[in-house]
């Protein structure tokens, strides 16, 4: 697939990489990248030739700093609703994603930034990368799940720490609250990226896809509802299997 704007796609041997690729606007999100993840995301889920995804922003200095203020900021009400629904379908579309998606992170992550790597099933970040949620200062909340995501994945009282403060935090940091697996030195981002691509792809397919649908889905399930499920995907596997 080619043609787009303002993202890089790429596809080899099993590996699909998705740049963000603004780097003059340090990787704002704007509606043009919405629409173009949303694309994208939606030709990989059912791309049988696609194991796992890297996300990545393009540039020196930013994975991503947030929504496009020019663009975000002075839309009319409506339009802004409209924006927002828009946004959450393409947080569902990562959701939506049966594949593995690693996030490799350096530079800036603000805002949007940081909403789509917690969509994301792993996330690796440079020893430069700086993360922030500034929506707050700015008189919004979060329009894209961080509100949600942030809180469920390194619980409620960093989460509302950094939401409310607005404070940035460093990778070391990042990572002792778990808001990222990992910290490399930043040549090591991308070839551990793969690394750990490669290693997803040498497992079985169906069973890798399975473990993280079971991860995501009985997340907001009762432990009870999420052992039926794990049972109920772990039989279907077998069937696939056998
Ligand atoms: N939306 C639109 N453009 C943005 C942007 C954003 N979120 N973040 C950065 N840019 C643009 C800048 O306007 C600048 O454009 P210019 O060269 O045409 O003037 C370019 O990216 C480089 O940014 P600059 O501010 O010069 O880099 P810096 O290293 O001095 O500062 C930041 C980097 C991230 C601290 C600063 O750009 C910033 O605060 N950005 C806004 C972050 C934000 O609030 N995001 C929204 C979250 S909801």
């Amino acid at each position: 697939m080619d043609g787009f704007e303002v993202i890089i796609y790429e596809k080899q041997n099993g590996i699909a990489y998705i740049t963000l690729n603004r780097p003059k606007a340090l990787n704002a999100y704007n509606v043009k990248m919405r629409d173009e993840l949303y694309e994208i995301l939606g030709a990989i889920k059912d791309d049988p030739e696609v194991d796992v995804v890297i996300l990545k922003g393009a540039g020196e200095k930013a994975f991503c700093a947030g929504a496009d203020l020019t663009e975000f900021l002075t839309a009319p009400p409506p339009v802004f609703a409209r924006q927002a629904r828009f946004e959450r379908d393409v947080w569902g579309r990562f959701l939506s994603v049966r594949q593995p998606v690693i996030a490799a992170m350096h530079g800036y992550v603000l805002g949007s930034g940081i909403e789509m790597s917690l969509c994301c099933d792993i996330r690796l970040a440079s020893d430069d990368a700086r993360f922030g949620l500034p929506e707050p200062g700015l008189g919004i909340i979060p329009a894209a799940g961080g509100s949600q995501t942030l809180p469920r994945t390194i619980g409620q009282a960093p989460a509302l720490e950094i939401l409310l403060s607005g404070r940035w935090i460093d990778a070391k940091e990042a990572s002792k609250v778990k808001m990222i697996n990992r910290v490399l030195p930043r040549p090591e981002l991308y070839p551990e990226a793969e690394r750990l691509a490669k290693k997803i792809q040498s497992f079985d397919k169906a069973a890798v896809r399975a473990a993280k649908q079971c991860v995501w889905r009985g997340l907001d399930l009762p432990l009870e509802e999420g052992l039926d499920l794990e049972t109920r995907l772990g039989k279907k596997l077998k069937e696939v299997h056998s």
